[in-house]
């Protein structure tokens, strides 16, 4: 059964397959949105989870996938990472718009082959790399890109937590590398690799080492990498997985262009960002202050999940989209090249965007 097109004027029929943390995550930030949804299916193999996420949010548990996909315009492929392709080609194929997680796939190669179907069959399609709407790094790439800083010379990006297979994550799949691919890079530096190419610039090429500490076959918990970036700046990564469970997901990330020096820290969306030019002029923005400053920077709107519905129901493209997501598993996979051959420079493949 195909259901009718959208319009502006009807509601965008939701459904979630996964009904785990960033599936909650998103349903929370729809509802916060006010962008207008019809709450459908929720599948998840895990029944105890789809019943949780229904009670929450007013979806309603559906016995399968394809239960899901009929009954929506658009769905949340909210499941770990090595389950997208193939919900994403189904979906595509019964021309349902998608906002799909990250990473999209394991390799740079599954993930053009999702945004080509993607495209291939007109549908709208986001990927969950929503730093991109995140106020901290919106407000550094302006001041990095101002004339009056300069070029970037060099940049510093540091991102630790402790390993997600404990605490608030409750869940274990990340050390299964048939679930997740890979590691502390893929799974979750493809936001830093992102954001790298969102505030300084397209990478050309990259140099990377990996460690395993934890021992799980397959995921690497250590990463440090070093990137040179089109505009003639160069870099470091280093991103890491521990087991000291005071520090969740941390990131501070610090640009040093000619004239100006400018910090990301505390929080990856609220800030602070701090800044400190040639001539001393210093400034620091963090909460309110810096959602009012960023707010006429979006293209739509600082909430993804609402950008996404309303992308959809004016039939529009969304940003970011799967083209955004294939830059960054590019340069993923050229650092686990990089790896696999103790380090030695690797040029990133030049990609569409
Ligand atoms: N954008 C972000 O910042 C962000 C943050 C966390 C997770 N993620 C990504 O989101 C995805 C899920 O992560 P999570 O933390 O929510 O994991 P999770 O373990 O909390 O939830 C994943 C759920 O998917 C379910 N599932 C597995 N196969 C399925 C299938 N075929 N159909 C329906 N459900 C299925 C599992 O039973 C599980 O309940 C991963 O790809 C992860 O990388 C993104």
């Amino acid at each position: 059964m195909t259901p009718p097109a959208p319009t502006p004027s009807s509601p965008l029929r939701i459904g979630f397959l996964g009904a785990g943390l960033i599936a909650t995550y998103h349903s929370k930030s729809l509802r916060h949105s006010g962008a207008p949804v019809e709450r459908r299916g929720v599948y998840d193999p895990d029944t105890a989870r789809a019943e949780a996420f229904a009670a929450a949010s007013g979806h309603t548990v559906y016995a399968t996938e394809d239960d899901v996909l009929e009954d929506c315009d658009a769905v949340y492929i909210c499941t770990w990472t090595n389950e997208h392709p193939r919900l994403l080609a189904k979906a595509a194929a019964m021309g349902r718009h998608v906002f799909c997680e990250k990473p999209l796939a394991f390799t740079t190669a599954e993930a053009v082959a999702m945004a080509e179907a993607a495209d291939a069959a007109g549908i709208t399609h986001q990927v969950g790399l929503v730093l991109r709407r995140s106020p901290a790094y919106l407000w550094a790439r302006h001041l990095v890109t101002a004339p009056e800083a300069g070029r970037v010379m060099a940049v510093v990006f540091r991102d630790d937590q402790f390993i997600p297979i404990q605490g608030h994550y409750a869940s274990t799949w990340r050390a299964d590398r048939n679930l997740v691919g890979a590691g502390t890079l893929l799974e979750h530096s493809i936001h830093d690799v992102d954001m790298l190419r969102f505030v300084v610039g397209d990478v050309v090429a990259v140099s990377a080492n990996t460690a395993n500490f934890h021992g799980h076959d397959g995921i690497e918990d250590v990463c440090t990498a070093s990137l040179r970036f089109a505009g003639g700046a160069t870099g470091t990564l280093t991103s890491v997985w521990h087991d000291n469970l005071a520090r969740p997901s941390l990131r501070r990330v610090e640009i040093f262009g000619e004239r100006r020096h400018v910090v990301i820290e505390g929080n990856d969306w609220f800030g602070p960002v701090a800044w400190i030019d040639h001539d001393g002029t210093a400034g620091s923005l963090e909460g309110d202050a810096l959602v009012d400053a960023v707010t006429p920077m979006y293209d739509d709107e600082e909430n993804p999940d609402g950008a996404f519905v309303r992308a959809v129901l004016e039939g529009r493209p969304a940003t970011p989209d799967l083209w955004t997501a294939v830059e960054a598993h590019r340069i993923v996979d050229a650092m686990y090249a990089s790896a696999a051959e103790g380090g030695a420079a690797v040029a990133v493949e030049v990609g569409q965007q």
